[in-house]
């Protein structure tokens, strides 16, 4: 993409011709579909109905973050509640892929049912070029199959629409900054939500865990950012653990889980290196998560690994 104004007029074109009726957008909150749904907004107007999916696996204010964000750039959106859909498919399940393939077909069934309601088969999403390429969709292995690209069924009566499949996320960056997107900056954040932050199974009470930790590492380094003690990073989380550990609490015992947090530098998400934080925010924030989770978290580590051979997100 060299210039934005011509891709956007290309794009608004191609949606247009794309979408010969009415359309749902999948709005996410996340830069991608941000872009997306004002481009989309631009080119069909009120045939285009941004949803945004309440999974219950959100991070902490999510629903009003991205109410919000909307608003300032006009686009409507309704939140269409799907928590308890997503945690009876997910009850039980460990697997990393098997758990982004039953986000991605529930995301779908949910689309597939707005979309009926709207009289639409056409989905458009803020697929960009390193989630289709990451899940197995070129020469490479799959590495992630993501909740926006695997889990489409080969039957599913609606047909995807993509505006943004071949750009990168600097791209899409700068795209933002175009349309007056606020944040353009703001770090990504995964489709599949908190169930791939909760590694090991996903219950409402480890997801409610991964939330206070995520929203903690969340307010720590942002404030860290804003003193100038620690260059903005391209994504900073919690992860919740797989394990069971022993801790104290004055005299007694407590078998409690762990988290881990990660902080890398990236400017594609395709590479991307463990940031080195001072140890008074990584200290502020173990402290803070084994006293808000008081008798749950009783562990905090610091994941210091690159990708590759790591990957951003855990699963
Ligand atoms: P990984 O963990 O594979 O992630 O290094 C690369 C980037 O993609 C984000 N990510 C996702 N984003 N749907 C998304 O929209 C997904 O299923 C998904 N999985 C990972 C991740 O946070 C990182 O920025």
């Amino acid at each position: 993409m060299n210039d934005p104004a011509e891709f956007c007029r290309q794009a608004i074109d191609h949606l247009r011709n794309d979408v010969p009726g009415t359309a749902i957008l999948a709005a996410s909150g996340g830069i991608d579909s941000t872009v997306a749904a004002v481009v989309a907004t631009r080119a069909l107007g009120t045939r285009v109905r941004c949803l945004f999916v309440d999974t219950g696996l959100l991070r902490q204010g999510e629903v009003d973050r991205v109410r919000t964000s909307l608003a300032r750039v006009r686009v409507p959106v309704e939140v269409v509640s799907a928590a308890d859909e997503f945690f009876s498919d997910l009850d039980g399940i460990a697997e990393p892929e098997e758990k982004r393939r039953r986000i991605g077909r529930r995301f779908i069934r949910v689309f597939e049912q707005e979309a009926d309601r709207f009289g639409s088969d056409r989905l458009i999403q803020g697929t960009i070029a390193p989630d289709w390429i990451e899940s197995g969709g070129s020469i490479r292995d799959t590495i992630k199959t993501h909740h926006n690209v695997g889990g489409i069924p080969a039957d599913s009566r609606l047909t995807i629409v993509e505006p943004l499949r071949d750009l990168y996320k600097d791209e899409v960056r700068q795209l933002a900054r175009f349309l007056d997107v606020p944040e353009p900056d703001r770090q990504p954040f995964p489709g599949p939500g908190l169930a791939v932050r909760v590694n090991g199974p996903v219950t409402p009470d480890r997801v409610r865990r991964a939330r206070v930790a995520n929203a903690i590492v969340e307010e720590e380094v942002e404030k860290a950012v804003a003193e100038g003690t620690l260059a903005r990073p391209w994504q900073y989380f919690a992860v919740l653990l797989p394990v069971r550990t022993v801790g104290v609490i004055g005299d007694n015992r407590i078998y409690g889980e762990a988290v881990s947090v990660r902080i890398v530098e990236s400017s594609d998400a395709m590479t991307a290196g463990a940031m080195a934080p001072g140890p008074e925010l990584l200290r502020r924030i173990a402290e803070r998560v084994t006293r808000e989770l008081s008798g749950e978290i009783v562990r905090v580590l610091y994941d210091v690994t690159d990708k590759p051979p790591a990957t951003i997100e855990w699963e």
